[in-house]
C-alpha cells in the first residue's frame, strides 16, 4: 500500500472537512439525498459497516434497529460526524480507522457500504478487498459512486482533469469502479446507472459464498 497517498489523502479531507457539507450542498439536495435513500432501501441484515463516513451524511438513512460501525480516514471529518450522531441521537459507533486496513475480524459484519469513497481511497482494489474480507461470505457490499465515463473524449477529458481535482479536493474522477469491484474478487449483483453517461452508479456486489476475503 502507498502509505504517503494515505496520508496525503487524510490531509486533503482533514483540509477540506470545514467546508464539505457546503461544497455539497446542492448536490446533496437535488441528487444524493435521493440516491442515498434508494442505497439505504436495499441495505440486508443486522451488523452494518460504514466505510468513509466522512461528515456523517448517511447517518439519518440508517434503517431502524441495525447496528452500524461507521469508520473514516480523516479525524476532522469523523468529529464532524460525531457531532450529526450526537443531534441525530444515533448509536453509531465511529471510530477512525483506513479503509486499506480494517481492524475488524474476517466475517464481522452482515454488509458493508460506501459512499463517494473509492474514488478517494489510495488503493481501491485492496480497500474492496477488506471489505470482502470483513462481511460475512454471501453478505452485500454496496457503493454510491461517481466513476469514469466509457466515452472516448470525456473519458481522456477525465482522466486529464484527474491530477488537479486530486489536489484540490481529495477525489480521483476517473476511477473505474465496477471493474474495480471485480478485481477484488467480489461478485457484482447489479449496477444502477443513476446520472447520465454513467457518471453515478449504485453497485451492488456479495462476497462469494463460503469464501472471506475474496
Ligand atoms: C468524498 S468523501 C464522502 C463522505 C461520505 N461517505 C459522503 O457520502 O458524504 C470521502 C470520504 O472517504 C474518506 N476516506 C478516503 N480514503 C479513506 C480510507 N482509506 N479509509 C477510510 N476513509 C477514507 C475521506 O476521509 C472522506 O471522508
Amino acid at each position: 500500500m502507498d502509505d504517503k497517498a494515505t496520508i496525503q489523502t487524510k490531509s486533503r479531507y482533514n483540509r477540506i472537512a470545514p467546508v464539505y457539507d457546503l461544497m455539497e450542498a446542492i448536490v446533496e439536495r437535488f441528487a444524493f439525498r435521493r440516491w442515498r435513500e434508494r442505497l439505504w432501501s436495499q441495505v440486508d441484515g443486522n451488523r452494518i459497516l460504514e466505510v468513509g463516513v466522512g461528515t456523517g451524511k448517511n447517518i439519518s438513512h440508517y434503517p431502524r434497529g441495525v447496528q452500524v460501525t461507521a469508520v473514516d480516514l480523516s479525524d476532522k471529518m469523523l468529529e464532524r460526524a460525531r457531532r450529526r450522531a450526537q443531534e441525530l441521537d444515533s448509536e453509531v459507533d465511529l471510530r477512525l480507522m483506513d479503509a486499506q486496513r480494517l481492524a475488524f475480524p474476517d466475517a464481522a459484519f452482515d454488509a458493508a457500504v460506501a459512499t463517494f469513497v473509492f474514488c478517494s481511497v489510495p488503493d481501491p482494489v485492496l480497500g474492496l478487498r477488506e471489505l470482502g474480507r470483513v462481511v460475512r461470505p454471501g453478505g452485500q457490499i454496496l457503493l454510491l459512486e461517481h466513476v469514469r465515463v466509457n466515452k472516448p473524449v470525456i473519458g481522456k477529458l477525465m482522466d486529464l482533469l484527474d491530477p488537479f481535482v486530486v489536489r484540490l479536493m481529495g477525489p480521483h474522477i476517473n476511477r473505474r469502479t465496477v471493474e474495480n469491484v471485480r478485481k477484488a474478487g467480489l461478485e457484482i449483483e447489479r449496477v444502477e446507472e443513476l446520472a447520465p453517461g454513467g457518471l453515478v452508479k449504485l453497485i451492488v456486489a456479495r462476497t462469494k459464498q463460503g469464501q472471506i476475503g475474496g
